[in-house]
Formats: C-alpha cells, sequence, structure tokens
C-alpha cells in the first residue's frame, strides 16, 4: 500500500496553504519555521515568527546577533533550548557552510537542534528530496494506519515507525515528474495529522487514508497510538521502628512540610545504618527485636520499601506518657487504644493494624 497520491491529492484540496513559511525554497525561512513549530502550534508561531524575520532577516543577521537579543524576542514560545540551538546553528552556518545551509538531509542534521525528522523536513521543502519526516504527528497517523501497538515514543516502536515512514516516499519516478511533490507530500503528512488525524475524535470520515487504515477498519482510533508508558519510578527505602511496650507505641511526628507532612508516624532510619546502633541509641530497656517483611508503598513521585523492625520495651523504668526520648525529640509514646485520635500515614495505620490484629503488639 503506498498512500502518497492519495495524500498528495487531499493536500492540495484541503490541507494548509498561505502559511508564511509555505511558498518559499528559502532554507532559512524554512529552518525558522520548522524549529518554531517544535512542540508549537501553529496559531502560537504566527506571530513570533513574522516579528524574528524582521528583527532577524537573514541567517547571516541572526548569527551576528547577541544571544540576549535572540532570547527576547523568542520569550514567551518556551523551550528555549532551541533558542540556544537557533543561535548556534546560524553561526554554524555562516563559519561551516560558508552562510548557506547545508544541500541535504544528512547534513542539516549535524547541524545544532536539527534532527532528523526537521532536517528532512527542510530537504523536501527545500530541495524536493525524498526524505521521510517523523514529528510526533506523523507518528499518531502511521500508528493508526498500520495499527502498530507500543508505545511510540520507545526506541524499538520509533524504529518500526521510521521503517514505515520511509517505505510511504514518493518514488523518484513520481518525483521527477512533479517537482513540488516531495513538498506537498511532507505538508500533506503534517496537515493529516493536525486537522484530521487528532489524538481524540479523529475526523475519519473526511481522511483520504480510510480505505487504507488498519486502525479505522478495526474500529481502534482511540487505542492507537498507545499513550506513552509511565516513567520507572525512582526507587526509595527506608526503615521504621515499632518500638512498643505493653498499652504503648512510640510515634513520631513528621515535620509540617514533604511526605507524610505533620502525620504521627514511625520512626524512620535510612537502611544502610546498623540496627542495633539504632535499637542502643534509644537509651530505652530492650527485651526483643525482630526484623518484619518489608512491603510497598507507591507515592505519585517514587515507589518506598518499607522495612519494619519490631523493638520490644521492657516496662520497667520505662517513662509512659508524652515524654520525649532524646535522640527521637519529636516522638511521643501513645497508648494503643488511643491510636485512633492520630492522623497516621495510611501504610503505617495498616501496619499497626495488623501487628495488633496478630497478636504482636498489645
Ligand atoms: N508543524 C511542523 N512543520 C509544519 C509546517 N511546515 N506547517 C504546519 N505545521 C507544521
Amino acid at each position: 500500500m503506498k498512500i502518497a497520491s492519495r495524500l498528495v491529492t487531499w493536500q492540495r484540496l484541503h490541507g494548509r496553504h498561505g502559511l508564511p513559511w509555505q511558498g518559499t525554497r528559502d532554507p532559512y525561512r524554512v529552518w525558522l519555521s520548522e524549529i518554531m513549530l517544535q512542540q508549537t502550534q501553529v496559531a502560537a508561531v504566527l506571530d513570533y515568527y513574522q516579528r524574528f524575520l524582521s528583527k532577524f532577516p537573514t541567517v547571516k543577521a541572526l548569527a551576528q546577533a547577541p544571544a540576549s537579543e535572540v532570547m527576547v524576542q523568542w520569550a514567551g514560545l518556551g523551550y528555549y533550548a532551541r533558542a540556544r540551538n537557533l543561535h548556534a546553528c546560524a553561526k554554524q552556518v555562516m563559519d561551516k557552510w560558508n552562510g548557506k545551509f547545508p544541500p541535504d538531509a544528512a547534513s542539516l542534521a549535524t547541524l545544532p537542534g536539527i534532527g532528523p525528522s526537521t532536517a528532512a523536513a527542510i530537504a523536501a521543502f527545500c530541495y524536493g528530496e525524498r526524505a521521510a519526516i517523523l514529528d510526533g504527528n506523523v507518528k499518531r497517523v502511521l500508528a493508526r494506519l498500520f495499527a502498530i501497538e507500543g508505545d511510540p515514543t520507545t526506541r524499538a516502536i520509533e524504529l518500526q515507525l521510521w521503517e514505515r515512514t520511509r517505505e510511504q516516499v514518493p518514488t523518484a519516478r513520481a518525483c521527477a515528474q512533479d517537482p513540488a511533490l516531495m513538498s506537498a507530500y511532507t505538508q500533506g503528512l503534517m496537515d493529516l495529522g493536525a486537522t484530521l488525524c487528532t489524538r481524540s475524535r479523529p475526523k475519519c470520515e473526511a481522511c483520504p487514508l480510510k480505505k487504507d487504515c488498519l486502525a479505522k477498519q478495526q474500529n481502534r482510533s482511540d487505542e492507537l497510538p498507545w499513550p506513552r508508558a509511565r516513567k520507572a519510578l525512582p526507587e526509595r527505602n527506608t526503615m521504621m521502628l515499632i518500638v512498643h511496650q505493653p498499652g504503648y507505641i512510640l510515634l513520631d511526628q513528621r515535620p509540617t512540610t514533604g511526605i507524610w507532612g505533620g502525620l504521627w508516624s514511625l520512626p524512620e532510619y535510612e537502611v544502610t545504618i546498623e540496627p542495633t546502633l539504632i535499637y542502643q541509641n534509644l537509651g530505652l530497656p530492650i527485651d526483643k527485636t525482630a526484623v518484619l517483611a518489608s512491603f510497598l508503598h507507591v507515592f505519585t513521585h517514587f515507589r518506598l520499601t518499607i522495612e519494619p523492625h519490631l523493638v520490644s520495651v521492657a516496662r520497667a523504668r520505662t517513662p509512659k506518657i508524652n515524654s520525649a526520648l532524646k535522640s527521637l525529640p519529636s516522638a511521643q509514646w501513645v497508648a494503643l487504644a488511643q491510636l485512633q485520635q492520630r492522623a497516621l500515614p495510611a501504610p503505617v495505620h495498616k501496619l499497626l493494624t495488623g501487628l495488633i490484629t496478630a497478636g504482636l503488639i498489645h
């Protein structure tokens, strides 16, 4: 299946025309538009583009401008690494390429801020090169067209999509017959992704590729492409002490800011510290200790593995109520009967309830 001719016919009839960076083959203007349009919508770019061009009408003017001027013109567009790379790129074009943008996608891609897809777009628009693009919108179009499962931001799926987008490029013969073909084809892919093959509620009935589209045939346009996989959360570990004497447990109030701010929790220690040192440092007459099974608690930003240590204290000589320990100034002895009245973090509450039910603390 080749989609090029249907896409080009559609682009010429229904695609976007008259955008300020269309109708030129000047690589400076096309390059500037492609960098501005990375992660930014057309509507947000229009004003910036015109102002930027009147301030810096040529790559030479941009290269010679102070960095602060460039940043001022970019201010508000976001992703400021783009502006720094843009300036660096203009300087390289002046220094290494004699003031002329390189003549093909492969050399364009060696410049700062120009990835393979942007390089291909510039080369297709300006030189008619048969270079394949793959930006976020095109990934979505292809993932649907070929019903490609998996997260398109992962390397493996991205490589599959690169293969697909290269296969769809119009033939050399067709390009020879129509010098504007690569430009219309490339713009068509972009326009389709931006106007019809949108992430939600794609307008499949109007799509020139609906007969080719596997997602449409399988009624799966809403589930393809797969959303970006959640990043693996960082892992943290903590040791918690359940310091207990008959009828009482030692709770430690957390600082008001941060995780579990202000809640009554168990005393916590780094898992790298030798536990016997921690027990001794409590300064209490310890009966016996036991390391309990670790368990996991998942926060939105990290996964916490909790290693509970049960420390049983003899009743004798232990100060009973509300007297702080030297090593734990924010801790209090709390009667088991009064646990309900303290705000405990959910996993601590669950742990203590389990231990009480099991008769390990009483
Ligand atoms: N997004 C990226 N390149 C574009 C272009 N040439 N026209 C419209 N939107 C785009």
